[in-house]
């Protein structure tokens, strides 16, 4: 177990820590505040102690990745493209401390860059927020070059004697501000953010309340080996929907239309369903759909009443039979994981079976089942469908909740318990 900002002394101290702030931002608006909620309870219990000063930072996007795709698009179109104007308005983190400020009711000073704030810092009013601009934009914080990133990580760890991690989202990249920056303090531990997703996720993984039913959803089987096979060592049941689906069911020799399929996994979907069965774990696939005969938000949706779908349809979510199906796996669930959406609930006419979904994990919560959703679009579901409240957990991490199902070391804890 990591030691916690519970667990130290912060009162007169400097402190840096890592958020995960990676929100959804149009024309500088914060879209989705979830993870700058989230992270609020350490925030303010930090502030209570009472410490010198409290320095924020996390990423924004990925600039150097997002402008290449702007400049390329401009190039095919023949149009000049002005990398300085493009970041102007562009994962900035000012709009973010704005945000944050508000929600606080204290004012959280700016810091224009990553490297030479530390005069500012020291310069701040006794019991000072601040925050730094977007770690990205510095190429030293994912430098594969261990010497290039710890250029950034001492001078992050130069801003606070305590750096902690309340970054979950971010827990599984090993960069300067993730995990490297914990070599060059002398106090390093995770927040009250980190310290709740572990203790939601651990159990899942390890010594979850049997019976155990897994949902796993989503486009791509090839996201998802890793945990589904690592969920097959705890579950009694797996529920498998969404475009994955598809790759099974072919897998088995039924037809599936023109959905969605990834053929160069069905021999791993073979071998995932073999594995199930030697283990005694009950696979549940859709026996009926909601197909389409294009992929499209205007689609007119056609009910499939068996497994097999004709050539010319594509199947978008699951279909009443499969809903009853799950209905009764669930029943008698004294933990549940979902991770990924069963259809394409971004469409309207397609997102029943994931509504549905997140209607029954939220009875098998009330029911008094340990009820966690990771991943980020099946959390985009419940909070689409206001159902987040009724979920035991709801992780703010996408990939980092995969990777820690999927059994992985994530840097961003491992990092706290070496200290
Ligand atoms: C996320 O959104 O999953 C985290 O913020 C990590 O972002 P990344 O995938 O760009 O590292």
């Amino acid at each position: 177990m990591i030691k916690t900002v519970r667990d130290i002394s912060l009162t007169g101290k400097r402190i840096i820590m890592r958020v995960d702030f990676n929100v959804p931002m149009k024309d500088g608006i914060v879209q989705d505040d979830t993870r700058i909620v989230a992270a609020l309870p350490t925030i303010k219990y930090i502030l209570e102690q009472k410490p010198k000063s409290l320095v924020l930072m996390s990423h924004l996007g990925d600039p150097e990745k997002d402008a290449a795709k702007a400049k390329e698009k401009a190039d095919k179109e023949g149009k000049p493209f002005d990398l300085e104007k493009y970041f102007a308005g562009k994962h900035r983190m000012k709009p973010v401390a704005d945000y944050l400020s508000k929600l606080l009711g204290v004012e959280v000073v700016f810091l224009p860059s990553c490297f030479g704030q530390k005069a500012a810092i020291d310069a701040l009013p006794f019991g000072s927020v601040a925050m730094l601009e977007n770690t990205r934009f510095h190429k030293e914080e994912t430098a594969k070059d261990p010497t290039l990133q710890e250029v950034l990580a001492k001078e992050l760890a130069s801003y606070g004697e305590i750096y902690v991690n309340d970054a979950f989202g971010s827990a599984h990249r090993a960069h300067a501000s993730t995990a490297t920056i914990a070599k060059f303090v002398p106090t390093a531990v995770g927040g009250l953010l980190m310290e709740k997703e572990v203790a939601n996720l651990e159990p899942m993984l390890h010594n979850p309340p049997k019976p155990m039913v897994a949902i796993i959803g989503g486009a791509k089987v090839s996201s998802k080996i890793g945990v589904l096979e690592n969920l097959l060592k705890n579950a009694s049941a797996l529920i498998i929907g969404g475009g994955m689906a598809f790759t099974f069911l072919k897998a088995i020799g039924v037809t599936i239309g023109n959905s969605l399929v990834e053929d160069d996994f069905l021999e791993t979907a073979n071998m995932l369903l073999e594995k199930a069965a030697n283990k005694d774990v009950k696979v549940v696939l859709p026996v009926d759909h909601i197909a389409a005969d294009r992929f499209a938000p205007d689609a007119k949706p056609i009910i499939v009443d068996s497994q097999a779908l004709p050539d010319n349809l594509i199947g978008l979510d699951i279909g009443p039979k499969t809903l009853a199906l799950y209905a009764e796996t669930l029943e008698d669930a004294k933990s549940v994981l979902w991770n990924g959406p069963v259809g394409v609930f971004e469409f309207d006419a397609f997102a029943k079976g994931t509504e549905e979904v997140a209607k029954l994990v939220a009875e098998a919560t009330e029911r008094g089942a340990l009820t966690v959703v990771g991943g980020g679009d099946s959390v985009a579901a419940v909070n689409k469908f206001g159902l987040a409240s009724k979920m035991s957990h709801v992780s703010t991490g996408g990939g980092a909740s995969l990777e820690y199902l999927e059994g992985k070391v994530l840097p961003g804890i491992a990092c706290l318990e070496q200290k």
